[in-house]
Protein backbone atom coordinates (compact mmCIF):
# COMPACT_ATOMS: atom_id res chain seq x y z
CA UNK A 1 0.00 0.00 0.00
CA UNK A 2 1.44 3.53 -0.77
CA UNK A 3 0.69 5.91 2.45
CA UNK A 4 1.12 9.44 2.31
CA UNK A 5 0.60 12.26 4.65
CA UNK A 6 1.59 15.53 5.62
CA UNK A 7 2.02 18.09 8.43
CA UNK A 8 2.38 22.31 7.82
CA UNK A 9 5.43 23.74 9.38
CA UNK A 10 3.23 26.73 10.94
CA UNK A 11 3.59 26.41 14.51
CA UNK A 12 4.41 23.82 17.23
CA UNK A 13 3.92 20.54 17.12
CA UNK A 14 0.96 19.41 19.26
CA UNK A 15 -0.85 16.54 21.23
CA UNK A 16 -3.71 16.69 18.42
CA UNK A 17 -0.57 16.25 15.37
CA UNK A 18 0.92 13.48 17.20
CA UNK A 19 -2.41 11.41 17.96
CA UNK A 20 -4.42 12.22 14.99
CA UNK A 21 -1.71 11.75 12.57
CA UNK A 22 1.58 11.27 13.42
CA UNK A 23 1.15 7.77 15.81
CA UNK A 24 -0.27 6.43 12.52
CA UNK A 25 2.47 7.28 10.34
CA UNK A 26 4.55 5.35 12.71
CA UNK A 27 2.16 2.26 12.70
CA UNK A 28 2.27 2.01 9.18
CA UNK A 29 6.00 2.43 8.35
CA UNK A 30 6.18 -0.56 11.25
CA UNK A 31 3.60 -2.77 8.96
CA UNK A 32 5.66 -2.66 5.92
CA UNK A 33 3.88 0.13 3.73
CA UNK A 34 5.48 2.56 1.84
CA UNK A 35 5.28 6.04 3.19
CA UNK A 36 5.85 9.54 1.49
CA UNK A 37 5.59 12.10 4.74
CA UNK A 38 6.57 15.34 3.64
CA UNK A 39 6.25 18.83 5.49
CA UNK A 40 3.43 21.21 3.71
CA UNK A 41 5.37 24.47 3.51
CA UNK A 42 3.53 25.98 0.46
CA UNK A 43 0.48 25.15 2.50
CA UNK A 44 1.79 27.30 5.55
CA UNK A 45 2.57 30.03 3.63
CA UNK A 46 -1.65 30.81 3.59
CA UNK A 47 -0.57 31.96 7.39
CA UNK A 48 3.21 32.44 7.80
CA UNK A 49 4.66 35.85 5.96
CA UNK A 50 8.36 35.50 7.79
CA UNK A 51 10.96 33.74 6.27
CA UNK A 52 12.90 33.00 9.19
CA UNK A 53 9.88 31.97 11.07
CA UNK A 54 8.88 29.32 7.99
CA UNK A 55 12.68 27.77 7.64
CA UNK A 56 12.51 27.53 11.41
CA UNK A 57 9.09 25.51 11.29
CA UNK A 58 10.35 23.26 8.80
CA UNK A 59 13.29 21.88 9.88
CA UNK A 60 11.23 21.52 13.24
CA UNK A 61 8.81 19.40 11.68
CA UNK A 62 11.82 17.22 9.86
CA UNK A 63 13.02 17.21 13.29
CA UNK A 64 10.22 16.07 14.82
CA UNK A 65 9.12 13.39 12.31
CA UNK A 66 12.75 11.83 13.08
CA UNK A 67 13.13 12.34 16.78
CA UNK A 68 9.37 10.22 16.64
CA UNK A 69 10.99 7.58 14.93
CA UNK A 70 10.40 7.85 11.40
CA UNK A 71 13.13 6.33 9.27
CA UNK A 72 14.66 7.88 6.27
CA UNK A 73 15.62 4.13 5.28
CA UNK A 74 12.05 2.75 5.26
CA UNK A 75 9.65 6.53 4.71
CA UNK A 76 10.52 8.73 2.26
CA UNK A 77 10.83 12.06 4.66
CA UNK A 78 10.40 15.57 1.83
CA UNK A 79 9.66 19.44 1.71
CA UNK A 80 6.48 19.82 -0.63
CA UNK A 81 7.96 22.75 -2.38
CA UNK A 82 11.16 20.73 -3.73
CA UNK A 83 8.43 18.66 -5.95
CA UNK A 84 7.03 21.55 -8.89
CA UNK A 85 5.02 19.03 -10.60
CA UNK A 86 3.02 19.37 -7.39
CA UNK A 87 2.16 23.05 -8.46
CA UNK A 88 1.30 22.28 -11.77
CA UNK A 89 -0.92 19.56 -10.70
CA UNK A 90 -2.86 21.79 -8.49
CA UNK A 91 -3.25 24.49 -11.58
CA UNK A 92 -4.69 22.11 -13.61
CA UNK A 93 -6.97 20.55 -10.87
CA UNK A 94 -8.12 24.18 -9.77
CA UNK A 95 -9.22 24.67 -13.40
CA UNK A 96 -12.17 22.24 -13.46
CA UNK A 97 -13.10 22.76 -9.78
CA UNK A 98 -16.15 24.29 -9.06
CA UNK A 99 -16.34 27.22 -7.02
CA UNK A 100 -19.15 26.14 -4.93
CA UNK A 101 -16.60 23.15 -4.03
CA UNK A 102 -14.06 25.57 -2.24
CA UNK A 103 -16.88 27.84 -0.88
CA UNK A 104 -18.45 24.50 1.17
CA UNK A 105 -14.90 23.47 2.57
CA UNK A 106 -15.66 23.92 6.01
CA UNK A 107 -11.92 24.80 7.12
CA UNK A 108 -12.21 27.81 5.15
CA UNK A 109 -15.61 28.66 6.60
CA UNK A 110 -14.12 28.31 10.29
CA UNK A 111 -11.38 30.20 9.51
CA UNK A 112 -12.93 33.24 7.91
CA UNK A 113 -15.73 33.03 10.37
CA UNK A 114 -12.90 33.06 13.19
CA UNK A 115 -11.48 36.46 11.83
CA UNK A 116 -8.24 34.53 10.56
CA UNK A 117 -6.87 35.91 7.54
CA UNK A 118 -8.53 34.83 3.86
CA UNK A 119 -6.62 34.91 1.30
CA UNK A 120 -6.91 33.42 -1.80
CA UNK A 121 -4.31 30.22 -1.09
CA UNK A 122 -6.39 29.21 2.00
CA UNK A 123 -9.55 29.37 -0.35
CA UNK A 124 -7.66 27.23 -2.73
CA UNK A 125 -5.76 24.78 0.14
CA UNK A 126 -7.57 21.95 -0.59
CA UNK A 127 -6.33 21.35 -4.11
CA UNK A 128 -2.96 21.74 -3.56
CA UNK A 129 -3.49 19.18 -0.89
CA UNK A 130 -5.33 17.21 -3.90
CA UNK A 131 -2.50 17.67 -5.84
CA UNK A 132 0.27 16.82 -3.11
CA UNK A 133 -1.78 13.23 -3.06
CA UNK A 134 -2.80 12.59 -6.73
CA UNK A 135 0.85 13.47 -8.05
CA UNK A 136 2.30 10.44 -5.73
CA UNK A 137 -0.59 8.02 -6.14
CA UNK A 138 -1.41 7.33 -3.03
CA UNK A 139 -3.48 4.80 -1.52
CA UNK A 140 -4.65 5.35 1.82
CA UNK A 141 -3.92 9.12 3.65
CA UNK A 142 -3.70 9.06 7.28
CA UNK A 143 -5.22 12.33 8.83
CA UNK A 144 -7.19 13.81 11.93
CA UNK A 145 -10.94 14.06 11.52
CA UNK A 146 -10.50 17.52 10.30
CA UNK A 147 -9.02 16.76 7.09
CA UNK A 148 -11.89 14.32 6.28
CA UNK A 149 -13.49 16.68 3.79
CA UNK A 150 -10.22 17.78 2.26
CA UNK A 151 -9.63 14.13 1.48
CA UNK A 152 -13.67 14.10 0.07
CA UNK A 153 -12.50 16.64 -2.16
CA UNK A 154 -9.13 14.97 -3.22
CA UNK A 155 -11.54 11.96 -4.11
CA UNK A 156 -13.78 14.14 -6.02
CA UNK A 157 -10.87 16.26 -8.15
CA UNK A 158 -9.66 12.87 -9.06
CA UNK A 159 -12.78 11.28 -10.04
CA UNK A 160 -13.45 14.42 -12.18
CA UNK A 161 -10.72 14.75 -13.72
CA UNK A 162 -11.03 10.89 -14.70
CA UNK A 163 -14.64 11.29 -16.00
CA UNK A 164 -13.12 13.70 -18.44
CA UNK A 165 -9.93 11.97 -19.43
CA UNK A 166 -10.11 8.84 -18.81
CA UNK A 167 -8.69 6.73 -15.72
CA UNK A 168 -5.58 8.99 -14.53
CA UNK A 169 -5.40 9.84 -11.06
CA UNK A 170 -6.26 7.30 -8.12
CA UNK A 171 -9.19 8.48 -5.90
CA UNK A 172 -7.44 8.31 -2.48
CA UNK A 173 -9.02 6.71 1.20
CA UNK A 174 -8.68 8.62 4.53
CA UNK A 175 -7.46 6.84 7.42
CA UNK A 176 -8.80 8.09 10.46
CA UNK A 177 -7.91 6.89 13.86
CA UNK A 178 -11.47 6.71 15.35
CA UNK A 179 -10.68 6.57 19.18
CA UNK A 180 -8.45 10.14 18.76
CA UNK A 181 -10.67 11.47 15.90
CA UNK A 182 -10.22 15.00 17.67
CA UNK A 183 -7.94 15.68 20.33
CA UNK A 184 -9.65 18.54 22.80
CA UNK A 185 -7.48 21.45 23.31
CA UNK A 186 -6.64 23.38 26.34
CA UNK A 187 -10.20 25.57 26.06
CA UNK A 188 -11.70 21.96 25.43
CA UNK A 189 -12.37 22.67 21.52
CA UNK A 190 -10.28 20.65 18.85
CA UNK A 191 -6.22 21.10 19.93
CA UNK A 192 -5.14 23.51 17.08
CA UNK A 193 -2.49 25.84 16.07
CA UNK A 194 -4.71 28.24 14.68
CA UNK A 195 -7.06 28.71 18.00
CA UNK A 196 -3.94 29.24 20.71
CA UNK A 197 -5.07 26.53 22.91
CA UNK A 198 -2.46 23.47 22.09
CA UNK A 199 0.14 21.76 24.40
CA UNK A 200 3.48 21.52 22.55
CA UNK A 201 5.29 18.28 22.57
CA UNK A 202 8.81 20.01 22.43
CA UNK A 203 7.93 22.96 24.21
CA UNK A 204 10.47 23.76 26.87
CA UNK A 205 9.09 21.83 30.50
CA UNK A 206 8.37 25.12 31.96
CA UNK A 207 5.82 26.03 29.26
CA UNK A 208 4.25 22.95 28.99
CA UNK A 209 3.64 23.00 32.79
CA UNK A 210 2.22 26.37 31.96
CA UNK A 211 0.03 25.00 29.10
CA UNK A 212 -1.31 21.96 31.03
CA UNK A 213 -2.23 24.24 34.44
CA UNK A 214 -3.60 26.21 31.85
CA UNK A 215 -6.06 23.70 30.82
CA UNK A 216 -9.76 25.01 31.43
CA UNK A 217 -11.92 22.83 33.80
CA UNK A 218 -15.25 23.74 35.85
CA UNK A 219 -15.38 25.16 39.33
CA UNK A 220 -15.71 21.69 41.73
CA UNK A 221 -13.56 22.58 44.42
CA UNK A 222 -11.26 19.52 45.71
CA UNK A 223 -13.02 17.02 47.31
CA UNK A 224 -16.16 17.08 45.52
CA UNK A 225 -16.27 14.22 42.94
CA UNK A 226 -16.05 14.58 39.40
CA UNK A 227 -16.88 13.54 35.97
CA UNK A 228 -14.03 11.61 34.67
CA UNK A 229 -15.93 11.94 30.86
CA UNK A 230 -16.47 15.55 31.37
CA UNK A 231 -12.76 16.32 31.62
CA UNK A 232 -10.39 17.09 29.19
CA UNK A 233 -7.32 16.38 31.02
CA UNK A 234 -8.59 13.17 31.80
CA UNK A 235 -9.71 13.10 27.86
CA UNK A 236 -5.79 13.76 27.04
CA UNK A 237 -4.48 11.52 30.01
CA UNK A 238 -6.51 8.61 28.56
CA UNK A 239 -4.42 8.69 25.07
CA UNK A 240 -0.94 8.30 26.79
CA UNK A 241 -2.01 5.50 29.20
CA UNK A 242 -3.41 1.74 29.59
CA UNK A 243 -6.71 0.46 30.92
CA UNK A 244 -5.74 -0.06 33.94
CA UNK A 245 -4.26 3.53 35.00
CA UNK A 246 -7.52 4.78 33.23
CA UNK A 247 -9.77 3.13 35.44
CA UNK A 248 -7.99 3.79 38.36
CA UNK A 249 -7.71 7.98 37.63
CA UNK A 250 -11.63 7.64 36.75
CA UNK A 251 -12.40 6.12 40.41
CA UNK A 252 -9.99 9.05 42.00
CA UNK A 253 -11.74 11.46 39.97
CA UNK A 254 -15.31 9.91 41.00
CA UNK A 255 -14.86 9.79 44.56
CA UNK A 256 -13.31 13.14 44.95
CA UNK A 257 -10.00 11.74 45.93
CA UNK A 258 -8.12 13.71 43.15
CA UNK A 259 -9.38 17.68 42.38
CA UNK A 260 -8.44 19.21 39.04
CA UNK A 261 -5.33 20.33 39.93
CA UNK A 262 -3.86 17.29 40.95
CA UNK A 263 -5.12 15.77 38.03
CA UNK A 264 -3.12 18.72 36.14
CA UNK A 265 0.02 17.29 37.49
CA UNK A 266 -0.29 13.81 36.71
CA UNK A 267 -1.37 14.52 33.28
CA UNK A 268 2.27 16.58 33.01
CA UNK A 269 3.90 13.77 34.53
CA UNK A 270 2.56 11.43 31.91
CA UNK A 271 3.21 13.93 28.97
CA UNK A 272 7.31 14.29 29.89
CA UNK A 273 6.68 10.30 30.24
CA UNK A 274 4.78 9.51 27.21
CA UNK A 275 7.56 11.96 24.78
CA UNK A 276 10.24 11.55 27.08
CA UNK A 277 12.48 9.75 24.24
CA UNK A 278 11.19 11.85 21.32
CA UNK A 279 12.22 15.38 23.44
CA UNK A 280 15.80 14.18 24.21
CA UNK A 281 16.38 12.84 20.78
CA UNK A 282 14.55 15.98 19.46
CA UNK A 283 17.17 18.07 21.05
CA UNK A 284 20.21 15.60 19.80
CA UNK A 285 19.34 15.85 16.17
CA UNK A 286 18.61 19.93 16.56
CA UNK A 287 22.21 19.84 16.53
CA UNK A 288 22.83 18.14 13.64
CA UNK A 289 21.08 20.31 10.61
CA UNK A 290 23.32 18.88 7.83
CA UNK A 291 21.70 15.35 8.40
CA UNK A 292 18.65 16.64 8.34
CA UNK A 293 19.03 18.84 5.31
CA UNK A 294 20.76 15.57 3.65
CA UNK A 295 17.72 13.20 4.42
CA UNK A 296 14.99 15.79 3.22
CA UNK A 297 17.71 16.72 -0.50
CA UNK A 298 17.43 12.57 -0.98
CA UNK A 299 13.47 12.27 0.06
CA UNK A 300 12.92 14.86 -2.33
CA UNK A 301 14.44 13.27 -5.25
CA UNK A 302 12.89 10.28 -4.32
CA UNK A 303 9.25 12.17 -4.42
CA UNK A 304 9.80 14.09 -7.22
CA UNK A 305 10.74 11.54 -9.58
CA UNK A 306 6.82 10.08 -8.45
CA UNK A 307 5.74 12.88 -9.34
CA UNK A 308 7.33 13.70 -12.87
CA UNK A 309 5.69 9.99 -13.49
CA UNK A 310 2.15 11.37 -12.86
CA UNK A 311 2.80 14.57 -14.69
CA UNK A 312 4.34 12.98 -17.73
CA UNK A 313 0.87 11.23 -18.24
CA UNK A 314 -1.23 14.18 -17.52
CA UNK A 315 0.47 16.28 -19.50
CA UNK A 316 -0.61 13.60 -22.42
CA UNK A 317 -3.97 13.30 -21.30
CA UNK A 318 -4.76 16.97 -21.12
CA UNK A 319 -2.99 17.81 -24.22
CA UNK A 320 -0.43 19.92 -22.61
CA UNK A 321 2.37 17.61 -24.93
CA UNK A 322 1.54 16.84 -28.85
P1 LIG B 1 -3.43 22.47 13.19
O1 LIG B 1 -4.93 22.32 13.20
O2 LIG B 1 -2.88 22.58 14.54
O3 LIG B 1 -2.95 23.54 12.24
P2 LIG B 1 -2.55 20.70 11.16
O4 LIG B 1 -3.68 21.19 10.36
O5 LIG B 1 -1.18 21.07 10.71
O6 LIG B 1 -2.82 21.11 12.64
O7 LIG B 1 -2.64 19.13 11.30
C1 LIG B 1 -1.67 18.17 10.99
C2 LIG B 1 -2.27 16.80 11.23
O8 LIG B 1 -2.64 16.66 12.60
C3 LIG B 1 -3.56 16.53 10.44
O9 LIG B 1 -3.64 15.20 10.01
C4 LIG B 1 -4.64 16.83 11.41
O10 LIG B 1 -5.84 16.14 11.13
C5 LIG B 1 -4.02 16.34 12.72
N1 LIG B 1 -4.58 17.09 13.82
C6 LIG B 1 -4.41 18.39 14.10
N2 LIG B 1 -5.09 18.75 15.21
C7 LIG B 1 -5.71 17.63 15.64
C8 LIG B 1 -6.56 17.35 16.75
N3 LIG B 1 -6.90 18.29 17.63
N4 LIG B 1 -7.04 16.09 16.88
C9 LIG B 1 -6.68 15.13 15.99
N5 LIG B 1 -5.87 15.32 14.94
C10 LIG B 1 -5.40 16.56 14.76
N1 LIG C 1 -3.99 20.06 5.32
C1 LIG C 1 -3.22 19.21 6.16
C2 LIG C 1 -3.34 19.73 7.57
O1 LIG C 1 -3.50 20.88 7.80
C3 LIG C 1 -1.77 19.15 5.75
C4 LIG C 1 -1.64 18.55 4.40
C5 LIG C 1 -1.30 19.20 3.26
C6 LIG C 1 -1.87 17.20 4.05
N2 LIG C 1 -1.29 18.34 2.20
C7 LIG C 1 -1.64 17.11 2.65
C8 LIG C 1 -2.25 16.07 4.77
C9 LIG C 1 -1.80 15.90 1.97
C10 LIG C 1 -2.40 14.86 4.08
C11 LIG C 1 -2.17 14.79 2.69
O2 LIG C 1 -3.22 18.97 8.45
Amino acid sequence: MRILSGIQPSGNLHLGNYFGAIAQFLKRQNSGDELFIFIADWHALTTIHNAENLKQKTFEIATAYLAFGLDPEKTTLYRQSDIPEIMELAWILACQTPLGLLERAHSFKDKKEKGLEANAGLFTYPILMAADILALNAEIVPIGKDQKQHLEIARDLAQKFNHVYGETLFPPEPEIPENVATVPGTDGQKMSKSYGNTIDIFAEEKTLKKQVMGIVTDSTPKGSPLNPDKCNVFALFKLMTNEAEIKDLAEKYKTGAVGYGDAKKILLEKILNFFGPARQKFTELQNNPDEIKTILESGGKKARAEAQKTLTIVRKKIGLIH
